[in-house]
């Protein structure tokens, strides 16, 4: 299953291979944090997955330690009665935690992935991506985006949360893996590779980054055909102004950008102590990794 997955994804090659944890909040075995893994794996980071054993959806920020199994994992990825976290017998580095996905991806850091990197820390943490969106109103109660948040603003690892707006959820063996799987996941790596060839600091102190895609549908269905744009979570209309950028000092904020269609993904620069918008000098330091890549609405 994993090298047939493989083998549809387009290799998008690192030009410097990292430690990521990674986690979500749809469960281990769900199809989308799958694909996204096979992608980082064979653009070659050396990636921990630590996920919740089961859908935990709309968790936010609970954490609480996990209790023994009695029923199968999600999708039966996991036997009945498997005691209160497991990895997959023949793939150490994919991991589940019967609790939350902030329990999921604290696991993660402190204990599977340190086991699998001779004691050393993840330098990056990603979540997702997330079936369905996570946008503004939705982002408090997000276990996606709760868990970039404890990496980022509790584990000081810098986090990028992601979500897509095709929705439907699927097990990790299903076969063939959908399109949308294989694009979410390609497109999640080249923003990885992107933010790892910026240099560390990868991201400053106390910032997510809250990554939405639009639907994998009508135009936009191949890698290539998405363009991607630098938002805020929530409008700002009493804050402060924004960096400048696109002729503005006020970004665009994420609903609109993907709701207004064009095959646009939202990159917001999140405050990982509150899940606001960072609305800063760190916005600045943010938009120069980004440059590149962005485009103007
Ligand atoms: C996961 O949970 C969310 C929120 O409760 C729900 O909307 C979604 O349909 C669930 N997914 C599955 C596969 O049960
Ligand atoms: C565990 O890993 C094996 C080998 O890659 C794979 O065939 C199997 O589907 C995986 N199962 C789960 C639940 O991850």
């Amino acid at each position: 299953m994993k090298a047939a997955s493989a083998l549809a994804l387009l290799p998008v090659l690192a030009v410097q291979a990292v430690r990521i944890i990674q986690g979500n909040d749809d469960g281990w075995a769900e199809l989308y944090v799958r694909s996204f893994n096979d992608a980082l794996n064979a653009a070659g980071h050396n990636v921990v997955l630590s996920g919740p054993a089961e859908n935990k959806s709309g968790s936010s920020s609970r954490d609480e330690e996990p209790k023994d199994r009695t029923e199968a994992c999600e999708y039966s990825s996991c036997p009945a009665k498997s005691g209160p976290f497991g990895a997959n017998s023949t793939r150490p580095d994919l991991n589940w935690v019967n609790s939350y996905p902030v329990t999921a991806i604290k696991y993660g850091i402190n204990t599977f992935g340190p086991k699998l990197w001779s004691g050393k820390a993840p330098e990056l943490a990603v979540t997702g991506p997330n079936v369905g969106t996570n946008l503004w109103v939705q982002v408090p109660f997000s276990g996606t985006v709760g868990a970039a948040c404890y990496a980022a603003h509790t584990a000081k690892i810098p986090a990028i949360a992601f979500s897509g707006a095709s929705s439907g959820n699927l097990a990790w063996n299903t076969s063939p893996v959908p399109t949308r799987s294989l694009v979410y996941a390609e497109l999640a790596t080249i923003l990885v590779n992107h933010i790892v060839d910026s240099g560390k600091p990868y991201l400053p102190d106390d910032v997510f980054l809250n990554v939405n895609f639009p639907k994998v549908e009508g135009k936009c269905t191949k890698a290539s055909d998405f363009k991607w744009v630098l938002t805020r979570i929530n409008p700002g209309v009493l804050s402060a102004p924004d960096v400048e950028w696109c002729g503005d000092d006020r970004l665009p904020t994420e609903t609109e950008v993907i709701l207004g269609g064009g095959c646009h993904i939202s990159v917001s620069i999140g405050d990982a102590k509150d899940k606001t918008t960072v609305n800063d000098d760190r916005q600045a330091t943010v938009l120069a990794k980004l440059k590149d890549i962005l485009v103007c609405v």
